[in-house]
């Protein structure tokens, strides 16, 4: 169980860790600071920089809870990566729900969630750990989502799809009702999902086709 009542420190310092701080803000969390290789001169100029990773060294688990601020980048498995690192130190990763995004009540969101600005998760849908559904995008009833997938900004997902464990589902990308997309799929910006997906496949277009990346392992 996470205790939201820790302060938190923010990993990464770039546009996704900008709109996360924005969040936090707004629901007045408690900042201890920013975790990133160099300081950073976008952040909120009253955030500390805390140092590099190494710097939670100096943390204990249970003084601290972190939010992963580093967005998805199709071909890096940093942002996965790096919740594993610390997931296995002890430390736990706040869960994030915007104030305009809508959760049913019915809906699950594993640790380390995050549904940002105008999104919404719809009825018995479940979110994995460590997922982004972005800006105005939207899960729906019975999807799952499992852990550290990203849905970009205004994708629709309907109802009783199945997003595999890593999957990157680009900006305003449709995926059909019961369709089940592999683990590491790539699905492209403005592509039409109306078939099942492999694992590791890379689609785009609409409808979908796939084919190769070869960034993306
Ligand atoms: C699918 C994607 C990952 C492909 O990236 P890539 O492998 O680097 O592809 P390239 O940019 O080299 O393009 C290769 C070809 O595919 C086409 N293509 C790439 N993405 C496409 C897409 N989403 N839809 C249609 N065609 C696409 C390109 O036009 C190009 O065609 P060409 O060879 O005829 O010129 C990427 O284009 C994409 O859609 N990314 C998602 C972006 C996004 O949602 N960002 C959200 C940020 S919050």
């Amino acid at each position: 169980m996470v205790n939201n009542e820790l302060p938190v420190a923010l990993i990464g310092a770039g546009g996704h860790a900008a709109v996360c701080l924005e969040l936090l803000r707004r629901q007045k969390a408690c900042l201890l600071g920013y975790v990133s290789p160099v300081p950073s001169e976008d952040l909120h100029p009253q955030l500390a920089y805390l140092g590099s990773d190494d710097i939670l060294e100096a943390y204990k688990p249970e003084e601290v809870n972190l939010v992963m601020g580093i967005g998805f980048v199709v071909g890096s498995d940093l942002r996965e990566r790096l919740y594993r690192q610390y997931r296995k130190r002890g430390f736990r990763f706040k869960t994030l729900i915007h104030e305009s995004a809508v959760v049913a009540l019915d809906a699950e969101l594993k640790e380390g969630a995050q549904v940002m600005a105008g999104a919404v998760v719809q009825a018995r849908a479940v979110i994995g750990e460590n997922v982004l559904v972005n800006t105005r995008a939207s899960v729906d009833h019975d999807t799952i989502v499992e852990s550290h997938a990203a849905i970009m900004p205004g994708a629709t997902i309907c109802g009783g799809v199945k997003i595999g464990e890593g999957c990157f589902i680009g900006a305003g990308a449709t995926v059909v009702q019961q369709v089940f997309l592999g683990n590491r799929s790539v699905l492209g910006a403005g592509a039409l999902a109306l078939k099942n997906l492999p694992e590791g496949s890379y689609a785009y277009g609409a409808p979908a086709k796939e084919g190769r990346h070869e960034s993306h392992t």
